[in-house]
């Protein structure tokens, strides 16, 4: 595996929206880690040399200390042959940034940041049930600015009763920090979270579609403009500073994943996914027991995913490869189905490779569903 993901499942509170899996409970998180640990000590061998991202998400991992980090990624280093460039990522969220937790990080060796704002505005953060204020975000990103060549931040658009300006606003308050990577990602309705409840009772109403789709175009331009490039749907870099993370991800290079809920791929057809359940989790690995499933990729399945991850990346998809990777039938079937596609504006050939068009790039999704085999 060429890059390692670590998922630590504990938040301070719950953001209305999300359904990662975290809990936050206060009890068990050091076992916990020490289960992941041990996870690693099971599993390392399958770490393909030379490793060239880890990453902390979660969760909320910015919770666990920076020495706890340090031993760990020690260990990792100690272990595994790593390219010069590797990229060392840790999710935090605002309101556990403080200086000395940051110095103790660049000592840990973790050279990126992703930092959760969300929004500059706290009408915005109150709606999502967000554990910081503005004040800590701002505060947040102008220590992590002045440390971290790299980091990035996280923001949501498309919050109900948000609106052109208060996008823009959010935009502008990000940009003055100089990230050199944003994510930015539309709010999602997730099943079985309270904003699915307050959307159900009618107690909040989402936002307009057509709305949605002008914040992210307002995004696409804004960004393009201060020299960001759109390297995936949700991900906009100033060159060099595309996440390694992410893109081994989605060139379906090997991962593996440690902690409840996290997935591994063997970067051929097998996948697997941890259990999403903290209390089983830490018994199984007491017991000296992996606790995960796993599923066989068909042809089909992975044909969809190179579809989904072609469409949204700037690769976009070669027909060279559909025809290599999965035969003369499914190149044949991509030309008749994305043939509309084409003569509508939404697509077109760049090179030997289909790309979506600037206009039809909020449709990114459910053009590829168009195009996925059933
Ligand atoms: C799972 S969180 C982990 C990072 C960290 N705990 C935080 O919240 O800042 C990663 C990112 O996913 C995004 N996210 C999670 N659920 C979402 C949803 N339902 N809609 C839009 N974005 C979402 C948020 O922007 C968040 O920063
Ligand atoms: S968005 Fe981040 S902080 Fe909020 S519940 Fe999800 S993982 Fe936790």
């Amino acid at each position: 595996m060429a890059n390692l993901y670590i998922h630590f499942p504990f938040c301070k509170q719950a953001c209305h929206y999300c359904n990662f899996h975290f809990s936050t409970s206060t009890s068990n998180r050091l076992p916990l880690w020490e289960a992941i640990d041990k996870e690693y000590e099971m599993r390392k061998n399958e770490i393909l040399h030379p490793l060239e991202s880890i990453y902390f998400g979660g969760g909320s991992p910015s919770l666990l200390s920076s020495n706890l980090l340090s031993d760990f990624i020690q260990k990792v280093k100690k272990n595994h042959s790593y390219s010069p460039d590797l990229e060392i990522t840790l999710e935090v969220n605002p309101d556990d940034v403080e200086h000395s937790y940051l110095e103790g990080l660049l000592q840990a060796g973790i050279n990126r940041l992703s930092v959760g704002i969300q929004s500059f505005h706290q009408s915005e953060l109150t709606l999502m049930n967000r554990a910081h204020n503005v004040d800590q975000a701002e505060r947040a990103l102008d220590q992590i600015s002045k440390l971290f060549p790299n980091f990035s931040l996280d923001l949501i658009y498309g919050i109900p009763k948000s609106n052109l300006d208060l996008w823009e606003e959010n935009m502008q308050r990000a940009l003055k920090y100089n990230p050199p990577h944003i994510s930015a990602y539309a709010l999602t309705v997730e099943p079985k979270t309270v904003l699915d409840h307050l959307v159900n009772t009618k107690k909040i109403e989402l936002l307009d579609d057509a709305l949605v789709k002008e914040q992210y175009d307002v995004l696409v331009t804004t960004l393009a403009q201060k020299g960001f490039v759109n390297y995936e749907f949700s991900n906009f870099g100033i060159p060099g500073f595309f996440s390694i993370n992410n893109q081994n991800y989605w060139t379906a290079k090997p991962y593996l994943g440690l902690g409840p809920s996290a997935h591994s791929y063997d970067g051929k057809s097998t996948r697997s996914w941890n259990k999403a359940n903290n209390t089983k989790y830490l018994k199984a690995i007491t017991e000296g027991i992996l606790p995960f499933d796993e599923e066989q990729l068909s042809r089909k399945d992975r044909f969809n995913e190179y579809v989904m991850t072609g469409l949204r990346t700037l690769n976009g998809i070669s027909l060279d490869v559909v025809r290599q990777n999965f035969g003369e039938r499914y190149g044949d079937y991509l030309e008749e189905q994305m043939d509309r596609h084409i003569g509508e504006c939404n697509l077109y050939w760049d090179g030997d490779s289909i790309k979506v068009t600037q206009k039809a790039k909020f449709l990114t999704d459910g053009i590829a569903a168009d195009l996925f085999k059933l």
